[in-house]
């Protein structure tokens, strides 16, 4: 069978899976099995997932877990997380009860802006654009009242249209920079449809300047769209301690472990490439609460990377020092999140997530995942810098391997028993499994 169709989105839900079955695999009656056995025998919540894209087939699981004993100004969170690397929550859930006991997590947010732009093309005398803008201010807002009505009774809307020359980079190209407040939505429908809207009143109104030569009049528009890059909506997360209260069961020299994490974050600020995995740390924190709570993660990845590049170099999200004896590790996340609309009211999963967190508005939410980020990245760095990542990391993998060997019971307890007291490496873990089977 040929590798292309036409008018695959006009199939039945069966009749895509028989037309993949049939065109990529030779087995095709298990795979058409397989793929139901992941259907919903809820014939309405399977709908409802159904509907969330176009051509859905099955669906596509990932464990929803939960990280207990966070203490965030100083009022206590379980942290729903879904993610499918083995030893996020289990570390995320141990950074959480070392701060908790140790004063906990303090968030402070920074800024709740939004952005989105209009960028369009004018041919023309700069000074009289600058003027026309400023006439037409007014209409701005008055021809987008319909839809911003309702997000200013929340206290939201738009807050500022700033004209922008950018005719320095591209020929002719300005833009209109514009602010939002959204308050508890993420506001991506909300600013889009706001920004169309000031695009058309643009191009109207300039057909009727009349201080407007024809060239002028023709002003236009390339694109209205948000912008996920969100430098100033930002929340910083923070913990500290006099060094003395870091001792622990695995902290046994206070003054040199806070010497050395601080070193590694100094590390991760200065070198590219350490600097992204450092990030990819706290990102595993991040991006786990995103999907849970039904957040856009693509949008939220593409935003805090930009925000780690701000200066010109990719550098480290967290910082870490120690002064008077205290130390403090702090992270600033530029984080556009909603709490209504999309996902959040619709999918079963995520109306549990955010209850579970005690239906957080946007700005709670901004603050339990930068925790979740600090909290991973804690983790992490504090096992890099002692025991290893491996250790803690090939423990929780564990299970897997003894999954892809399909291990039975009896082989779990022994195995999972031996590697109490040994160092997990994949070829150990398949050797004892041999050994056992002989
Ligand atoms: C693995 O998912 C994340 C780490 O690599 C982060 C780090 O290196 O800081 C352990």
């Amino acid at each position: 069978m040929e590798g292309n169709i036409n008018g695959f989105s006009k199939l039945s839900k069966r009749d895509k899976i028989n037309w993949i079955a049939q065109t990529y695999f030779s087995n095709s009656t298990d795979i058409v099995e397989l793929i139901e056995q992941y259907w919903n025998s809820d014939e309405e919540l399977q709908k409802l997932h159904d509907e969330f894209i176009e051509n859905t087939i099955t669906n596509f699981y990932l464990p929803f877990g939960v990280a207990p004993n966070f203490k965030i100004n100083d009022r206590w969170y379980t942290v729903p997380m879904v993610i499918e690397e083995s030893s996020v929550v289990a570390a995320a859930s141990k950074a959480a009860k070392f701060w908790s006991e140790r004063g906990g997590f303090k968030t402070t947010i920074l800024g709740t802006e939004k952005i989105g732009q209009v960028h369009f093309i004018y041919k023309g005398d700069k000074n009289k654009l600058v003027e026309f803008i400023k006439a037409i201010d007014k209409k701005f807002y008055e021809d987008t009242t319909s839809i911003t009505q309702n997000m200013q009774k929340r206290g939201g809307g738009i807050s500022a249209i700033e004209l922008r020359d950018k005719t320095a980079d591209v020929d002719n190209y300005y833009q209109l920079h514009v602010t939002f407040e959204t308050k508890d939505s993420m506001g991506a429908n909300f600013i889009n449809s706001c920004l169309e809207q000031i695009a058309k009143t643009l191009k109207s109104e300039a057909v009727n300047h009349i201080a407007f030569t024809d060239e002028e009049k023709a002003i236009d528009v390339v694109m209205s769209i948000l912008s996920n890059y969100v430098p100033n909506c930002v929340v910083r997360a923070e913990v500290s301690c006099p060094i003395e209260d870091l001792k622990g069961k695995d902290i046994k020299e206070p003054q040199l472990f806070a010497e050395k994490f601080v070193q590694a974050v100094r590390i991760a600020e200065v070198e590219p490439f350490r600097a992204v995995t450092h990030n990819k740390g706290v990102m595993n924190g991040v991006d786990a609460v995103v999907l849970a709570t039904g957040n856009d993660f693509r949008a939220i990845e593409a935003g805090v990377h930009a925000y780690a590049a701000r200066n010109g170099q990719y550098s480290s999200l967290s910082h870490a020092s120690i002064e008077n004896g205290i130390f403090r590790f702090w992270i600033d996340l530029p984080l556009a999140l909603g709490t209504v609309g999309g996902l959040t009211s619709l999918h079963p999963m995520v109306k549990v997530a955010l209850k579970m967190l005690q239906s957080p508005s946007a700005t709670e939410l901004m603050q339990i995942i930068a925790v979740a980020g600090l909290a991973q990245n804690f983790a992490a760095v504090k096992s890099l810098t002692t025991t290893g990542i491996q250790q803690g990391h090939m423990k929780m993998h564990l299970m897997n391997i003894l999954n892809q060997f399909k291990a039975n019971d009896a082989e779990r307890v022994k195995v999972v028993a031996h590697f109490e007291k040994h160092v997990v490496t994949h070829s150990a873990v398949v050797e004892l499994l041999e050994s056992l089977r002989k």
